[in-house]
């Protein structure tokens, strides 16, 4: 099963991708628990920099029918990179309570590809962002995606890249991140 990590953080200077990074390893590194195989691949928005609705689209995502009915080119690469995913996992640091534009952009661009798909929530922060992975979640529900839950990871604010010896300490998390891939992947293959 093809599995997304999206970095909801486009900071220039972010942690994100270390958070990402130690998501996809765990993930990687624990691959027998699984009833699948599973195909990891990181998205990052940065790189994918999708504009702010200052293109010519008139449809409203919801009632685009086809990838070619979005007027707009990154648009377009943006939908095939989340339909060929089976499992969305998201990775988003909490700003004020709620999770970043970026990503909130990046989600509203479409919506048929999201609709069905399993997904989970990885929120950080000072106090571990659960307020934004609430929020996440109740979008994506939205969305009619399958949301198994979430996970969130209380990190030290203001240093990137994170300070020396944090990584390790995330391994409290591994278990719970574990269960809640076993949970999409079930989820995955009783809606096939
Ligand atoms: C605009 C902004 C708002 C933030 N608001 C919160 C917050 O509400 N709660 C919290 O715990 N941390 C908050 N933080 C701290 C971030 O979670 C922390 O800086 C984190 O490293 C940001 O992730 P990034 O570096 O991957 O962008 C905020 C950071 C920024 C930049």
């Amino acid at each position: 099963m093809k599995v997304g990590i999206i970095m909801g953080s486009v900071r220039a200077k972010r942690i994100c991708p270390e958070i990402a990074a130690y998501v996809k390893a765990t993930i990687e590194d624990n691959g027998e628990l699984f009833s699948e195989k599973v195909e990891l691949q990181t998205v990052d928005l940065q790189q994918i920099a999708l504009p702010l609705y200052e293109d010519d689209d008139e449809l409203i995502p919801a009632h685009v029918k086809s990838v070619n009915d979005y007027a707009d080119c990154k648009t377009r690469s943006w939908s095939r990179i989340v339909n060929a995913l089976d499992i969305v996992i998201f990775v988003t640091p909490q700003y004020n309570w709620g999770y970043p534009a970026a990503l909130k952009n990046a989600i509203d661009r479409i919506y048929h590809e999201w609709c069905g798909k399993a997904a989970m929530v990885i929120s950080y922060g000072g106090h571990g962002g659960n307020k934004c992975n609430s929020q996440l979640q109740e979008v994506l529900q939205g969305l009619k995606m399958n949301v198994v839950g979430g996970v969130t990871m209380k990190i030290p604010v203001g240093t990137v890249p994170l300070p020396e010896g944090i990584i390790p300490q995330f391994s409290a998390h591994n278990e719970k991140i574990l269960q809640l891939v076993a949970s999409c992947i079930e989820a995955t293959k009783n809606a096939a």
